[in-house]
């Protein structure tokens, strides 16, 4: 069995790490932390958790030292952007691997600092940390000891343009301007803003972060092509899941370019296990995916106006987060990919 700690294991991932670590054939959690919840039972904070096989563990408080990681094989830190990067420091001292959810090594340290306004502190790491989507680095994430779990928006984004790589990497695209309409989650964690608070949000649809959201520049980092990419987030009155739409502008596309990316879409879900291609952009649907680690993409390509419209919907926490950063352990560890992620494997 793989020795897991979870740290931050009590917020909105963290919670769905434990959810699915807790059924998962080849992992144990021993450690999941919580300095809000420490000394109490995970069962009696979560009721959702009895009758699993952690329902009588205990939430301990944030590892200080490496010595607290001690008898772990890897963690999977579920903190905020600012907290992550500590945990890179002890996590190589205890010679164990991590799986970061918070988005400290996704980018170059002035990237980070640039759009999360926060100084990097553990540079050291950025060479060796691997971008975490599997649909594009699996190779790569095998042999990953710090693997920098994509965010939920970027990964909407990329996955349509990975399954298009081949017909747009022949386009001179001008612009990318991508809309992402997300749950509550997606847009904050479990301790409530007010502008996050049901009364806000509910019976009401608006843009957040237009200036600048952090994700923009993950988009464009590890984007399969070039292009310049505009993104804007909307909050939608759900708890759960995201739907993104880019649209494509290119001054000339080649003739054949709605049979070849049909073709490249239907390969890409043919070949990986958690996409599906849906011909029919009227059904990507949120509900489709919530609950689920798959990836429902579309497309349209629009030829009076010279323009490709790709959809994508995901579970911000599974797919986007928690889903994903399994499929990852999964990779890591050499075991099927879709364990415990899909029932019955
Ligand atoms: N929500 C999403 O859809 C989503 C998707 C992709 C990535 N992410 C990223 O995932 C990370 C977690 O997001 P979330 O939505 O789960 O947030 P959250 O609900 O606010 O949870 C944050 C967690 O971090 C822990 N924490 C706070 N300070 C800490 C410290 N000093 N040391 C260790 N742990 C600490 C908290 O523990 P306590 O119990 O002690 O408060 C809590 O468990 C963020 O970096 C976020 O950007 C989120």
């Amino acid at each position: 069995m793989i020795q897991i700690g979870i740290i931050g294991a009590a917020g909105f991932t963290g919670k769905e790490l434990l959810k699915i670590l807790s059924y998962h054939p080849e992992a144990k959690v021993v450690c999941a932390t919580s300095s809000v919840y420490a000394g109490q039972k995970i069962s009696e904070v979560f009721p959702e958790f009895y009758g699993t096989k952690i329902q009588e563990m205990i939430f301990i408080d944030h590892p200080k030292e490496s010595k607290d990681l001690k008898g772990l094989d890897i963690i999977f830190t579920a903190t905020p952007d600012k907290v992550s990067m500590q945990f890179a420091y002890l996590a190589d001292q205890a010679n164990v691997k991590m799986i970061d959810i918070a988005g400290a090594f996704r980018l170059s340290a002035e990237d980070f600092e640039e759009n999360y306004s926060i100084q990097h502190t553990a540079k050291d790491f950025l060479a060796e940390a691997v971008y975490g989507l599997p649909e594009k680095n699996r190779g790569k994430i095998k042999d990953a000891n710090l693997v920098a779990n994509p965010g939920c928006y970027p990964t909407a984004m990329i996955l349509p343009f990975i399954a298009g790589e081949s017909v747009l990497k022949n386009v001179q695209i001008q612009q990318v301007i991508a809309e992402g309409k997300s749950g509550t989650s997606g847009a904050g964690g479990r301790s409530e803003k007010d502008s996050l608070t049901f009364s806000t949000v509910n019976e009401n649809f608006r843009a957040y972060k237009v200036k600048r959201h952090q994700h923009e520049v993950e988009m464009q980092s590890h984007l399969p092509v070039k292009a310049p990419v505009r993104f804007t987030p909307y909050l939608l009155p759900l708890f759960r899941g995201i739907l993104l739409t880019s649209y494509v502008v290119a001054e000339h596309f080649p003739e054949s370019v709605e049979k070849k990316l049909q073709e490249g879409m239907k390969e890409f879900a043919d070949r990986e296990p958690f996409i599906v291609y849906e011909p029919d952009p009227n059904k990507i649907e949120i509900r489709n995916v919530v609950r689920t680690n798959f990836a429902h993409l579309s497309f349209y390509f629009d030829k009076k106006h010279h323009l490709l419209i790709f959809f994508s919907v995901i579970d911000n926490l599974l797919k986007g987060a928690a889903g994903n950063a399994v499929q990852n352990f999964n990779l890591v560890y050499g075991l099927p990919e879709t364990l415990a992620l899909v029932p019955d494997v």
